[in-house]
């Protein structure tokens, strides 16, 4: 519980690289999440290189910037927002992009099963990497994840020349925090479960006896 309680996203690094038996052991965490099927329909891209983070950071800042344009961003912001995003890339000591593989799954005539397959491997690269950011924290390392690749997934492929079998889903930055930022308090155990085993005041079961 002091594990999950403590983690927390960072988006601010020291230089410090991280030693490359951790870097595994983060890795090595991620290979042991549940999987549809048990069919680990993920892969993970590591690079640490300032000229494929360059090649990143362009790429994904021009999508970026035509999105927020849509959107009707102010410029202001549209450039902060940007800058901000580059920085995360540009310091962070290790990036490790998690990517869906599809191409293990089940395969259905209807289109709907079909999705769903592809939902269940979504929620389970999502247990994959929940495994890395806590392996990490516990290893003394620090994460953060930036979601910009879902939204610019061919472009990601291109700037860092992937296989075209995988599908770019979350960027997590990796490496020693440079300052221990808040962490973000939660909603109440009664707002996020519903107890149907619990039975309220007055309420009666099958069988009671008046
Ligand atoms: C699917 C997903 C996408 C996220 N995308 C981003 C992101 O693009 N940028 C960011 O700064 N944080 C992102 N986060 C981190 C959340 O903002 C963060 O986990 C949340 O605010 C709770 O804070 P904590 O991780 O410090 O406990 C993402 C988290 C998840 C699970």
């Amino acid at each position: 519980m002091t594990l999950l309680r403590s983690r927390r996203s960072v988006r601010v690094f020291q230089e410090r690289p991280v030693p490359e038996a951790l870097l595994e052991q983060v890795l090595e965490a991620a290979r042991w999440a549940p999987s549809p099927h048990g069919r680990q329909p993920w892969r993970f891209v590591i690079f640490s290189d300032r000229e494929r983070k360059e090649r990143l950071i362009e790429r994904m800042s021009a999508a970026w910037e035509a999105q927020l344009r849509l959107d009707q961003q102010p410029e202001e912001i549209i450039a902060l927002r940007l800058e901000k995003s580059r920085q995360r890339i540009r310091q962070a000591p290790v990036l490790i992009l998690a990517c869906l593989y599809l191409e293990d799954l089940d395969r259905y005539p209807d289109a709907e099963r079909q999705e769903n397959e592809r939902i269940m491997a979504i929620q389970s690269l999502g247990a994959a990497v929940q495994n890395m950011l806590l392996m990490a924290y516990e290893l003394g390392l620090d994460t953060g994840w930036m979601c910009a690749p879902l939204f610019c997934p061919t472009v990601v492929c291109e700037a860092l020349e992937l296989d075209r079998r995988l599908h770019p889903q979350a960027l997590i930055t990796l490496g020693y925090a440079a300052a221990d930022p808040k962490r973000r308090p939660r909603l109440p155990l009664e707002t996020l479960v519903i107890r149907l085993d619990r039975r309220r005041s007055g309420e009666r079961e099958e069988g009671d006896v008046s």
